[in-house]
């Protein structure tokens, strides 16, 4: 649409426009970072003719980088994301930041919010990102900022210990770097994928583990180099089309699954409802906690022979249970509702799908709404008898604890 823009009256107007649906939200919170994003040009922070309403949506990240695959390697986060995690890192002068995944942008609102006194390193794995941040930065007067290239899972020299470590990408697993790096009485915040499903947490040290004060569901480009991470597929077997999807590992022997589309299509409504805009992150993470098979499920368009019957060929809440798999299914409920239910295939399909209609009564009953289960990270290999939580998921580095927090 536009070209850099030079109006400073509608950029300013675009801006703060922004920043007051953002702060009506309830993305921003503080007058700390509401200031930071109102004095900040965005415009400046993204490529050359992006057009001023992809620069100003509130909701969408501006995509910088794409790698031979076509894959998103590189963006200017979305404002949103860039809101709730600033609040999340509780960011005060004088303070030590380290941010873990550079552009400029999000490193000048961190150089705001420490001052003068205040010191910010930023860290990309990509020369190419860690060149434009450092030209932006430096055009844009924020000198006390270190650009380092480097994979930031592994320690940073001359870093020390920080008061904030704030990654902007996505994360699979928790370095040790990370909390050798973290001030005892610091804040890790990191958008961490577990089971799949990933949330920004604000994570503080008690004791020998991290522990979340703070979880919101997004979505980011994912770690590149030493802890780079990729789901596990299984095919379903009689199938080209059905993939179910495990980030920590599979489950099961997959030849048990050999069968499961020969039986018939168990489909059972559950009566639980939920309004169209009402949140239901906390759905995915009842599942994820309760049901030991848990996965998602994606079903190529092009090649669907109806089998399964997913609401979104590209997403589907699912679990496998041996020689049996389910998935989420919802339906319109009067006007403004859907209603839950679950399509299950295989043996066992009645007992999976009753396990998961019962789960998601008791999501239903104790866990609707925003809330949001503890995180606590341990280093990989701490005993059973020392993780705290109701499921834990094992990473190369850590071990994840989810648990819902007591009534
Ligand atoms: C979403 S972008 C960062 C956004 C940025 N902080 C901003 O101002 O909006 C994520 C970045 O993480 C970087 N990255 C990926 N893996 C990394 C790693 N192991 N160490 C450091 N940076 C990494 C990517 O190159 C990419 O530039």
């Amino acid at each position: 649409m536009t070209d850099i823009p030079t109006d400073a009256t509608e950029t300013t107007s675009l801006r703060n426009k922004m920043i007051d649906q953002l702060r009506d939200e309830g993305w921003i919170t503080s007058p700390e970072v509401e200031a930071v994003m109102r004095k900040v040009p965005r415009e400046r922070f993204t490529p050359p003719g992006t057009a001023l309403a992809d620069v100003y949506n509130p909701w969408d990240a501006v995509v910088t980088q794409t790698n031979e695959h076509g894959v998103h390697t590189s963006s200017v986060s979305a404002p949103q994301v860039q809101a709730f995690m600033l609040e999340q890192a509780q960011v005060r002068p004088g303070m030590k930041v380290l941010e873990i995944g550079s552009g400029g942008m999000n490193a000048a609102y961190l150089s705001e919010l420490v001052g003068p006194t205040g010191t910010v390193v930023t860290v990309d794995i990509s020369s190419e990102i860690t060149e434009t941040a450092a030209r932006l930065l430096a055009e844009n007067g924020y000198e006390n900022v270190r650009v380092v290239t480097a994979d930031a899972a592994e320690p940073i020299p001359g870093v020390g210990v920080a008061d904030v470590i704030l990654v902007t990408v996505g994360a699979w697993d928790i370095p040790p770097a990370w909390t050798y790096q973290l001030h005892p009485q610091g804040r890790l915040v990191v958008p961490l994928r577990a089971r799949g499903l990933t949330r920004s947490i604000s994570f503080v040290m008690q004791g020998d583990h991290l522990e979340s004060t703070s979880a919101k569901q997004c979505g980011f480009v994912a770690m590149q180099g030493s802890t780079e991470h990729h789901e596990q597929l299984l095919l379903v077997a009689g199938t080209e089309e059905i993939a179910l999807r495990f980030d920590d590992g599979l489950p099961i022997e997959p030849s048990q699954l050999d069968n499961a589309v020969k039986t018939e299509r168990i489909e059972q409504w559950s009566g639980v409802t939920l309004g169209r805009r009402e949140p239901f992150g906390s759905l995915q993470l009842h599942l994820a906690i309760t049901v030991p098979g848990f996965c998602t499920m994606t079903v190529d368009q092009d090649l669907d022979s109806g089998i399964v019957v997913p609401n979104r060929h590209g997403f589907s809440l699912a679990a496998v249970d041996g020689d049996s798999f389910a998935y989420l299914v919802f339906r319109p409920a009067g006007d403004d509702d859907v209603e839950y239910g679950v399509h299950a295939l295989g043996n066992h399909a009645q007992q999976l799908a009753d396990t998961l209609i019962a789960t998601l009564h008791d999501w239903d009953a104790h866990h609707r709404g925003d809330s949001t289960p503890i995180f606590r990270v341990y280093a990989a290999g701490t005993p059973d008898d020392q993780v705290v939580g109701d499921r834990v998921v094992d990473k190369v580095h850590s071990r994840i604890s989810l648990s819902w927090p007591a009534a």
